[in-house]
């Protein structure tokens, strides 16, 4: 019996010492991606903070000497990256879903300064300073003095893996170090700050840490912005984030078509993108406040964003014959001028899709394809150029939190094209098909949208800062169209 007990108690001290060996390998990291704790403090965000003296400034105090780059990035979707509805309403939603762990992943991209600093720990904007509100402002950029991009546990830059060191302690005062592409000038800073070159600057690199999200701890990439751009044409031809984005409508439309890059004195702070819905949400609230200019800066910046979509793609569109008959209508969709995938970034929200109308010679509607439901969705048999997020579960996703994978993926590299086919089947008797194709845009699912300004903190009112009883149909842009008759007999 004793001999028994003493086999026994070996069996459980046995058991208990392989669950521990069990917990601690699960509960190591993983050995694909490696974090290094040490360096990244504000692990889920790879952002390193190394503090001095030195503390931030706030863009209206840059203002001073640097006015013209002030209005122009006053206008841009960097300076509402946090006090953004839909992103606060995200944002809300993460932190409820995870917990406040999520909280400096998404805060180091949006607000970087205050989430270095501590003072931003969760949603909403009440009792925030001018330096959290201000997003990506002045002293984020130039405050980056290194980057961290091989050693994220991706080894690509990801989650904000950049170093931000806005001065020195200096012998007496602090001293502020503003970097940038130029080389310093005696009086650069005018008294102000001094002045350090880097050589990120002026390259896509510094845009990369936030421009290539991951999933906050698998390290999927869910927005790829940077990586497509590197593995592109435009890259190899030495073409920058900046020369689209940092520069006005021509000058892009040239960077793009002649890949020269624009002149130094071409280069503006806009940073002007596709998202057109904010910048007009923006400027009914600016409108509302009584800030007439800046909701005519926000509205120049909506112009652009529109004209840059509606310059970004080509149609092309051939009929395809089976035994003499018209069968099917290709349309081919080219990315002419963006740097990267067409659309980029929050791929499983926007939406990018095609709206085919083929008429017979009566007028009589034969195929229609990619309409807009009742309800302000999306119809079902839509061909779109997105991607669909799944989760662990394989199931669909939406939430940047719960997707670790895409189920599929539909956009259309740089310089390249996707092709979709529609099965065309002619009425009797008719000679003529007419086709009308659109290449349209949204900013997102209508029912996304509504979901996300519903789960606004509650310190954000719509109706008070925006002028939103009713979340009104998304607007839609037509970023092409075209239109050819086709006859049905080859
Ligand atoms: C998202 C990053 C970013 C933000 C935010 C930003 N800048 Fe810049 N800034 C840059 C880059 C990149 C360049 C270099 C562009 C170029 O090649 O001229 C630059 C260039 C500059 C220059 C040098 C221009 C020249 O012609 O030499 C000044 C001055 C400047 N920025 C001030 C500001 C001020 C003031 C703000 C805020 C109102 C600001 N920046 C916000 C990225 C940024
Ligand atoms: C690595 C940097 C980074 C991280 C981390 C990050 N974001 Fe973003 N976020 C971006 C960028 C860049 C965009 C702009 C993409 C675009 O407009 O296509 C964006 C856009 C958004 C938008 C769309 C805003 C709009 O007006 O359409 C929402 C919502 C959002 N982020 C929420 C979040 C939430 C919530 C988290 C944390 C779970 C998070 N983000 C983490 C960089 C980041
Ligand atoms: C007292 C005036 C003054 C203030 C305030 C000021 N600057 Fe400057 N800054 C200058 C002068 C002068 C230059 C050199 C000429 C130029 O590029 O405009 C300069 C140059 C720069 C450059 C170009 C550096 C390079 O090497 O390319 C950057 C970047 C910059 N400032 C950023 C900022 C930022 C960010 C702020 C706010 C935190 C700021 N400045 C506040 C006066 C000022
Ligand atoms: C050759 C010009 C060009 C270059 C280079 C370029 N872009 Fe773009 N970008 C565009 C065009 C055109 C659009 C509008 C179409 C779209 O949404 O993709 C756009 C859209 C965007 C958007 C908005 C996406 C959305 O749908 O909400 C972001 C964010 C962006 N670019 C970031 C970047 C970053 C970061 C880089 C560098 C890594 C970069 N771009 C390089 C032309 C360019
Ligand atoms: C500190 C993080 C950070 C850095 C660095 C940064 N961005 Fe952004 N950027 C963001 C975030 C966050 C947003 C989205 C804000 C939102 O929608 O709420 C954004 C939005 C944009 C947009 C507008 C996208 C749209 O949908 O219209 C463009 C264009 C853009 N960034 C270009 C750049 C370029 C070019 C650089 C480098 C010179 C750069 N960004 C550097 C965080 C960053």
């Amino acid at each position: 019996m004793k001999h028994f007990t003493k086999q026994l108690s070996v069996i459980i001290i046995l058991i208990l010492a392989a669950c521990v060996v069990a917990f601690a390998t699960s509960s190591q990291t993983s050995t694909t991606f490696p974090v290094d704790k040490e360096l990244f403090k504000f692990y889920p965000s790879l952002m390193v903070y190394e503090k001095t003296k030195a503390n931030f400034t706030e863009p209206e105090t840059c203002a001073g000497c640097h006015q013209d780059k002030y209005d122009e990035w006053h206008g841009s979707l960097h300076s509402l990256a946090f006090i953004d509805p839909v992103y606060q309403g995200e944002y809300n939603k993460a932190v409820k879903a995870v917990g406040k762990e999520i909280g400096s992943h998404c805060a180091s991209c949006h607000t970087a300064a205050a989430t270095v600093t501590k003072e931003v720990k969760g949603p909403g904007l009440a009792g925030r300073s001018a330096i959290a509100k201000a997003g990506v402002s002045c002293d984020i950029c130039h405050s980056v003095s290194s980057l961290n991009h091989c050693k994220t546990p991706s080894r690509e830059p990801e989650n904000g893996s950049l170093v931000l060191r806005p001065g020195e302690d200096g012998k007496e005062n602090p001293v502020l170090v503003k970097r940038g592409p130029q080389k310093a000038e005696d009086g650069c800073g005018g008294g102000f700050h001094d002045c350090k070159q880097t050589d990120f600057h002026a390259k896509s690199d510094l845009c990369a840490s936030c421009h290539q999200v991951y999933h906050y701890d698998k390290h999927y990439p869910l927005e790829s912005t940077y990586l497509e751009w590197k593995h592109s044409h435009y890259a190899q031809k030495d073409i920058h984030c900046q020369d689209c984005h940092m520069v006005g409508h021509e000058t892009f439309l040239k960077s793009a078509d002649t890949l020269t890059k624009p002149q130094r004195k071409e280069y503006r702070h806009y940073f002007n993108g596709a998202n057109y819905l904010l910048y007009y949400l923006a400027s009914q609230a600016a409108e509302k406040a009584g800030d007439k200019e800046q909701a005519k800066r926000l509205m120049n910046q909506y112009d652009m964003a529109v004209k840059r979509l509606q310059k970004a793609a080509e149609l092309e569109l051939s009929p395809i014959y089976r035994n003499g008959i018209l069968a099917e209508v290709k349309v081919r969709v080219k990315n002419i001028r963006a740097g990267h995938n067409l659309p980029t970034s929050l791929t499983n929200v926007r939406q990018m899709w095609l709206e085919l109308i083929a008429r017979d010679e009566k007028g009589a509607i034969i195929i229609m394809s990619g309409t807009i439901e009742k309800n302000g969705s999306l119809s079902e048999n839509s061909r779109k150029f997105s991607t669909d997020g799944m989760g662990n579960d394989m199931h669909f996703a939406i939430d940047p939190w719960v997707i670790t994978a895409f189920a599929s993926h539909e956009t259309i590299p740089p310089k390249g094209y996707k092709d979709a086919y529609f099965a065309i089947n002619p009425t009797k008797g008719n000679k003529k098909v007419t086709i009308e194709v659109k290449l349209r845009y949204r900013q997102a699912e209508q029912q996304i949208a509504e979901k996300l300004l519903k789960a606004v903190p509650a310190d954000i009112d719509l109706a008070r800062d925006y002028g939103i009883t009713k979340i009104p149909a998304l607007p839609i842009v037509d970023m092409v169209t075209a239109k050819q008759v086709l006859s049905v007999k080859k």
